[in-house]
């Protein structure tokens, strides 16, 4: 691996969000599982544009600051400072001063209030076209779920990859050809989740166990998982909760387990399937190296389920 990641190519989702933005809509909502690529394809296809574009980010740390995702368009006077009528017509004004413009705003789940009324407004008076992503399963501000049910904004689930998409990304960072066996392996385990192969090829790499041979590419032995995926996987499981964190210690210990097994264990796993952080798993295939527990572990967290 020559180049580093690359990109691959998502023709009909990024064709489907630029028919949302450029087909006389107002704009489009991403949706689907962290990692599955909605910030990618947003940005793919906002580039791509001829037209001023405004990136808002919002984090759990903008959410808690009224107006907190569009502050660096805020510009006030220390007249005005505190007051949140003023910031939001300051940024309004900032927003669309410009004519075509399109507002992307990223992980929308996590907007403030007064950030989702400016963008509710903008959105319904048509001043700027919008793209928005946001987690599945996470709540929305109710003035965002609002623009998609109204029609506003196209809802557009991103889904995992397939199996071939899986490869032929694979294929292109490696520069080879990657052996059968192994491509199952890395599809099963990644779940089609970008961020997931992503870490996945890139530790196995780093670890000496994805390698060249007679010009296929394999791997082999255990899957290493790389602190920023553990990172990922640390913050679910906080959200997770105790009771969905002792079941999936059940589950790492005894697994894999039949599903009436599961739910003898009670409300805890019901609520680990409601929360997302175990699945349906198959066990990976005989002879490819990885450990049933730990690639369970990865997959009953994998955002892809
Ligand atoms: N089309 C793609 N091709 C290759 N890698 C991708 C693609 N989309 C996403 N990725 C990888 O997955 C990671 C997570 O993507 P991202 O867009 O941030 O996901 P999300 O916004 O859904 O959480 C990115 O850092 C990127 O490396
Ligand atoms: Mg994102």
């Amino acid at each position: 691996m020559d180049g580093g990641w690359q990109l691959l190519g998502r023709p009909s989702e990024h064709q489907a969000i630029l028919s949302a933005l450029t087909d006389g809509g107002s704009g489009v909502m991403l949706v689907g599982p962290p990692g599955v690529g909605k910030t990618t394809s947003a940005r793919t296809v906002t580039d791509s544009l001829r037209a001023p574009v405004h990136w808002a980010a919002c984090t759990e740390s903008s959410r808690a600051i009224p107006l907190g995702a569009f502050a660096p368009w805020v510009r006030l006077s220390p007249s005005t400072s505190r007051d949140p009528i003023a910031a939001l017509v300051s940024a309004r004004e900032a927003l669309i001063a410009e004519p075509n413009t399109v507002i992307g705003v990223d992980d929308a789940h996590l907007l403030d209030q007064l950030s989702a009324t400016l963008l509710h407004q903008i959105t319904i008076e048509h001043a700027a076209r919008v793209v928005a992503t946001a987690r599945s399963r996470e709540t929305v501000p109710d003035a965002i779920t609002t623009l998609w049910k109204d029609g506003y904004l196209t809802r557009i689930e991103l889904d995992p990859l397939t199996k071939e998409q899986c490869t032929e990304l694979v294929e292109k960072v490696l520069g080879g050809t990657l052996e059968g066996l192994s491509a199952d392996v890395i599809w099963e385990s990644s779940g089609g989740n970008p961020l997931f192969l992503r870490n996945m090829v890139e530790g196995a790499l780093a670890a000496g166990n994805l390698t060249e041979n007679n010009e296929v590419w394999q791997l082999r032995g255990p899957t290493a998982v790389p602190s920023g995926l553990v990172a990922l996987i640390d913050e679910r499981l906080d959200r997770a909760g105790d009771a969905v964190v002792d079941a999936l210690k059940l589950l790492a210990l005894y697994e894999p387990l039949d599903l009436d097994t599961l739910v003898e264990l009670g409300p805890c796993v019901h609520g680990s399937w409601r929360s997302c952080v175990i699945v349906r798993s198959p066990r990976p295939p005989s002879g490819s190296g990885s450990s049933g527990s730990a690639s369970t572990v990865i997959r009953t967290s994998s955002p892809s389920c």
